[in-house]
């Protein structure tokens, strides 16, 4: 979908490597590269059995995905991982750089962190480096739609600088579940 704001997100045009100090131990937050699709799919199958309510999407659906598909996502969006030993999957984010809505805000979607490592500036790391490749392609804002009662990562985006713009939506998984917007200007 084209609009005016953000005309040539690139999903190549910047790859950054953020490293946040968590707790005082080093984290990397890095681009997962197309070929590391099967690392992708099994956190993003782990994070959807694990925390079934949090997301828009379900286990269910995302299983179906075939390989070609989860090499698609990785070629045209921009996917990161933070990881605590520089090769682990602690933690996933999706930067979707094609999926722009009306308010001409490219989507951070799919962000979650391995229980084990939460509450140690993960999501926080993460959040940065979307909004910085976000930026750096081109966009002025970043948007995200949360479900409604998801009141960790709630906490999580406004203090990131999130705020929600008033749009909602039924999530594509369960009509009956509320997403409500947040966007953040870059
Ligand atoms: C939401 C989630 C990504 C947060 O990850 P995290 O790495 O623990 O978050 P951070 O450590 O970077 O914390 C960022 C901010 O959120 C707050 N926060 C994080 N988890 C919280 C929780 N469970 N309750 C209250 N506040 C929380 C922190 O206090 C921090 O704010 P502050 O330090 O400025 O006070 C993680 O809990 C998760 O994966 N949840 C399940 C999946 C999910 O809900 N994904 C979001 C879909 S839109």
């Amino acid at each position: 979908m084209c609009h005016p704001e953000s005309p040539s997100l690139d999903p190549w045009s910047y790859i950054p490597v953020v490293t946040s100090e968590p707790s005082g131990a080093a984290a990397t937050i890095a681009q997962i590269p197309t070929r590391d699709w099967r690392d992708l799919r099994d956190a993003r199958l782990r994070a959807l059995a694990a925390e079934p309510d949090a997301f828009g999407t379900s286990w269910e659906a995302d299983r179906q995905l075939t390989a070609a598909q989860w090499q698609e996502t990785l070629t045209s969006n921009a996917w990161y991982r933070a990881s605590a030993d520089g090769a682990s999957y602690d933690g996933i984010v999706a930067l979707l750089l094609h999926d722009v809505e009306p308010d001409g805000a490219p989507q951070l979607g799919s962000m979650w962190v391995d229980p084990a490592h939460r509450h140690s500036g993960l999501a926080r790391a993460m959040c940065t480096a979307v909004a910085e490749h976000a930026r750096r392609a081109g966009a002025r804002s970043l948007g995200l739609w949360l479900v409604v009662g998801n009141d960790a990562a709630e906490r999580a985006y406004i203090s990131f600088g999130f705020r929600y713009s008033g749009a909602e939506k039924p999530a594509p998984r369960d009509p009956s579940v509320v997403m409500r917007r947040m966007v953040v200007a870059l």
